[in-house]
């Protein structure tokens, strides 16, 4: 099967991916709402067809943090990406440079900051967690800056971890000890190319950035037990003041969700923001991302820059999350699938795609520049009317 879309790459990744891992990227938390909520309301916005206003030439590139970036998108922060292909997020910051469109290394990755920043030769960004052990966090940050990082992602929408019921049903949570261990390695087994590709030549195994605090605690239980153990739930606004005294380059906020939040954000003047429900696998039940997106950028959209994820698949997706107000949008699932499926050409694939799809729509919309991108290309559909203006506004 030849992918034409990221429902492709989805399905060529759930074929070549040990089910475990599959599910951990697929999956949502508790009863997957919100993960729902993201693809099905960000689908079922109506956009408003226009005709005859030349658009021979299309301008997708923006400004972004003061980078000039081909495409209004940025390959966003996932957990233990590296490890649905070798040496993973190396592959997928080499195909973001190709596309030169921004790659976000997570806290969490696989391949640790001084991998990603040997291998590639654009900077990236780091995306960082609120650590109980705040020398560590420094640290991060120390080694974020000597990487050349020219962004830092601050993700606030994980004080406890979301229980995900698919990682207990395949095997990665909940089965602790030589049992679970043996559950996986047999899944591993049934997908022969990815254990050669990434269990064999992606050797050495490592569990990146946070290796070092693991010591000779190399396992997945190990390293989620870290997770559960060392994510602080006393963060709060006030530590704001920790980052910025590490960090000085642009400062982006993300799992912002509540228009008062936003506000409180650029109160205490960070960079940007990212609308984000961490892709449906924190709290359920939370709004879309596309229903709480018009608001946050209606209140601050002229303060910071507002970024927007979750249930983006397509190049029309990102069109019509520019039109509820982002600038700019981050990929999920969008490119961990790619990689899973085809590694570093899968993911540069993909850009390429998203970029097809964002000049078909916006030529059919009528827009040849981002900037004119705004809730014109939108239509209700049971009026007809023009979205000029958000529900909330309306009301
Ligand atoms: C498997 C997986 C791991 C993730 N890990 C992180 C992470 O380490 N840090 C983070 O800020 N967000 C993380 N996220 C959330 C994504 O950055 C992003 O907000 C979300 O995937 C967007 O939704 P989408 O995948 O439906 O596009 C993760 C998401 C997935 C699917």
């Amino acid at each position: 099967m030849k992918a034409a879309s990221v429902l492709d790459y989805r399905e060529l990744a759930r074929r070549r991916l040990p089910k475990f891992l599959f599910e951990y990227i697929d999956g949502g938390s508790y009863d997957e709402l919100t993960l729902q909520r993201n693809v099905a309301d960000l689908r079922a916005i109506a956009v408003r067809q226009r005709v005859l206003r030349n658009v021979a030439s299309i301008d997708l590139s923006c400004e972004l943090f003061g980078r000039r970036i081909a495409l209004p998108v940025v390959l966003g922060p996932i957990g233990l990406a590296g490890m649905n292909a070798r040496r993973g997020e190396v592959q997928a910051a080499r195909a973001a440079h190709a596309a030169a469109v921004p790659f976000c290394l997570s806290t969490v990755s696989a391949c640790s900051l001084r991998e990603v920043a040997a291998a590639t030769p654009a900077p990236f960004w780091f995306q960082l967690y609120a650590i109980r052990d705040r020398a560590f966090m420094r640290d991060l940050l120390a080694q974020a800056r000597d990487a050349g990082c020219d962004a830092l992602v601050f993700t606030v929408d994980m004080p406890v971890p979301g229980s995900r019921y698919r990682d207990y049903r395949s095997g990665l949570a909940g089965a602790s000890g030589p049992r679970g261990a043996l559950r996986r390695t047999w899944q591993a087994l049934m997908r022969p190319a990815w254990a050669w590709d990434v269990g064999v030549r992606g050797r050495p195994h490592g569990l990146g950035n946070v290796a070092p605090i693991l010591g000779n605690k190399t396992g997945l239980e190990d390293f989620f037990a870290w997770m559960r153990n060392n994510f602080d739930p006393t963060v709060t606004w006030r530590d704001l003041d920790l980052v910025r005294s590490e960090w000085s380059g642009p400062l982006i906020i993300k799992g912002i969700l509540d228009a008062d939040d936003a506000v409180e954000a650029a109160n205490l003047g960070v960079d940007g923001i990212v609308v984000s429900n961490h892709g449906g696998r924190q709290l359920d039940g939370v709004p879309s991302t596309a229903r709480a997106l018009p608001l946050v950028a209606e209140k601050v959209g002229d303060r910071l820059t507002v970024l927007a994820d979750g249930g983006i698949r397509s190049g029309l997706d990102v069109l019509r999350m520019l039109a509820l107000g982002a600038k700019s949008v981050l990929l999920g699932r969008a490119w961990v699938y790619a990689l899973g499926a085809a590694g570093e050409t899968g993911v540069a694939h993909v850009l390429k795609l998203i970029e097809a799809e964002m000049r078909v729509a916006m030529a059919l919309t009528g827009v040849t520049h981002l900037t004119a991108i705004d809730r014109r290309v939108l239509i209700d559909e049971t009026t007809g009317a023009c979205e000029h203006r958000s529900p909330e506004a309306r009301a």
